[in-house]
């Protein structure tokens, strides 16, 4: 590999961290945390080994969605902060060699937004065909709808207008009309904007409904869809060369393939690999690896120079949604058996500790897959501690609580009253008493410091995040075995499923005498027999990885 490879292409050994900046930490006491709060704690991450932030929405709304409902996609929400924070921000990250990404949330906006003020006050607005309006809906019922909870069609009536307009979320989120020549150069236009005040790129929300072109007349007269992807790629790459776009992108696997383009990957540079984090929450359920091993061989391979994003946890509902009804059901049964704690009939609103009622082994054996499967890994805020969810706060939101930074008052997030913030804290076991970032720091024996020690050497390990993966066989059904080659060099990872110790025996590489396998994670060696095999033994839920040295090897510390 060439070092300039590397820093070039630099989100395929990327470390993501998505956070709100709304709940990380407030430096004014209004119980709202700020963009100069994230500023003050960004060391934080630097510690951990982020290399790049994704900020949640952070734009004026009236908040009904979290801040997904924007009224401004230029503008600062003001109780977060200015432009000029904005900018600090981005400079205080980059001086710690961490990028910034956006959300980018453009498939709808609020309706508040001006544009939609405007285009629902008369068919003459110049705004009113950036939304996608019928005199009479398609007659589609619940079908396709996000939110089936609380909403049962994706068009709504809109007494102003006399018209009803599509709605692919909340029926206050109404979608523009990507059909519109002048709402995609609006939309190139925001991008613009956020990459001229330093933003690397942006996670883009909702890519399929985003393409959607429901808005046209005449969907015959469009071009594919996918063009507009590419057109919005080369303008980032015009602009920005080493900007990416991370699309948001829940389909079967040979769908979400598409978004990455052709075999240069002119589309998305990543997609969020949906199923395979669905899989490995059925291989919890079952404690054997089977169900996330398959998805690893039917996942398509990125483009060229793409990446898959792994995560074991976002910000939204941990959707289950391409499961069958049955292994869904296996999953709740497992990690959230109880109706508060599912969502929409097809997701939980619980974080993976209380899930597996706080075993630290465990937890530690799903984040060391994490960092050693194939994909760039992404974390949710509060994962590097173990934090809870707050199953008392409605719906997603129950896992948007505030960090925890002490065990101090609001878990040292803000010195506000505690009604006043905008998400209340947890509390009970996995609240700040129990579970925070101060506690954690300097605690060998942490989870934060174990992730840390991931983190160093997932980015230490090339083969992890460039190399070819395969799973290896083996006799123990509750292990998941796999090697990454990259340039002649090889690291094996095994993780063990069960609360079972495992015993087994691996090939790892051809017949030949002098073969070493040294532990990353601690110190240590396996063992290795002239004919490239090696007996390994992993404790209940133990995870282990090793670099295969080979006589000769050289420079490999
Ligand atoms: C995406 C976001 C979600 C939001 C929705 C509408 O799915 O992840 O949080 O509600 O888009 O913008
Ligand atoms: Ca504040």
């Amino acid at each position: 590999m060439r070092l300039t490879q590397t820093a070039d292409l630099w989100w395929k050994s990327a470390v993501v961290y998505c956070l709100d900046i709304e709940t990380f930490f407030d430096t004014n006491g209004d119980g709202v945390g700020d963009i100069r709060g994230l500023g003050q704690r960004i060391d934080h991450l630097a510690e951990l080994g982020v290399t790049c932030l994704w900020l949640m929405p952070f734009y004026p709304t009236p908040d009904r969605d979290d801040g997904y409902d924007i009224t401004d996609f230029y503008g600062v929400d003001p109780r977060l902060g200015t432009h000029g924070d904005i900018v600090e921000l981005i400079r205080l990250a980059a001086d710690r060699g961490m990028r910034v990404i956006a959300d980018l949330v453009v498939n709808h906006t609020s309706d508040q937004h001006p544009w939609f003020q405007s285009a629902r006050s008369s068919r003459e607005s110049p705004y009113r065909d950036w939304y996608v309006w019928r005199d009479t809906p398609p007659e589609d019922g619940p079908e396709g709808v996000v939110f089936p909870d609380q909403e049962d069609s994706l068009w709504q009536f809109d007494e102003q207008a006399g018209q009803y307009y599509l709605h692919r979320f909340y029926k206050h989120q109404p979608d523009l009309n990507v059909a519109n020549p002048e709402v995609r150069e609006e939309i190139s236009r925001v991008m613009g904007f956020w990459l001229e005040l330093g933003m690397s790129g942006f996670r883009v929300d909702a890519v399929p409904f985003l393409l959607e072109t429901a808005g046209a007349t005449d969907a015959s007269d469009l071009p594919d869809p996918h063009d507009y992807l590419r057109d919005l790629r080369a303008m980032l790459a015009r602009r920005n060369g080493q900007a990416v776009l991370l699309g948001e992108v829940n389909l079967p696997y040979p769908e979400t393939q598409k978004f990455f383009g052709d075999e240069d990957g002119d589309e998305l540079t990543m997609c969020f690999d949906f199923i395979g984090m669905q899989q490995l929450y059925l291989s919890l359920a079952r404690s054997e690896p089977g169900p996330l091993i398959k998805a690893l061989r039917e996942r398509p391979k990125a483009a060229e120079e793409g990446q898959w994003g792994t995560f074991i946890r976002n910000h939204d509902e941990l959707t289950l949604d391409k499961l069958t009804d049955d292994e869904r059901q296996e999953v709740f049964k497992a990690f959230g058996p109880e109706e508060h704690m599912q969502l929409y009939g097809r997701g939980l609103r619980r974080r993976l500790p209380p899930m597996f009622g706080n075993d630290q082994a465990r937890l530690r054996m799903v984040y060391s897959l994490l960092f050693s499967m194939p994909g760039t890994p992404v974390l949710f805020y509060g994962e590097e501690i173990g934090m809870g969810e707050n199953l008392a706060v409605e719906g997603r939101n129950a896992v948007r609580t505030p960090m925890q930074w002490t065990e101090g008052f609001n878990g040292g997030f803000s010195v506000a009253d505690p009604a006043d913030l905008t998400v209340p804290m947890v509390d009970g076991e996995f609240g700040p008493d129990n579970v925070n970032v101060a506690a954690q720091r300097r605690d060998p024996d942490s989870l934060m410091s174990w992730i840390r020690l991931l983190i160093q050497e997932y980015r230490a390990c090339p083969e992890l995040s460039w190399g070819d993966c395969t799973v290896l066989e083996h006799d123990a059904p509750a292990v998941f075995a796999h090697k990454s080659d990259f340039e002649g060099c090889t690291v094996v990872a095994v993780h063990n499923f069960s609360d079972q110790p495992a015993e087994f025996t691996l090939a790892v590489a051809g017949a030949g005498p002098g073969l070493r396998l040294i532990d990353l994670l601690k110190v240590g060696e396996a063992e290795v027999a002239d004919d490239g095999t090696t007996r390994l033994e992993l404790e209940p839920y133990g995870a282990r990885w090793l670099r295969l040295l080979r006589p000769g090897d050289r420079y490999v510390i």
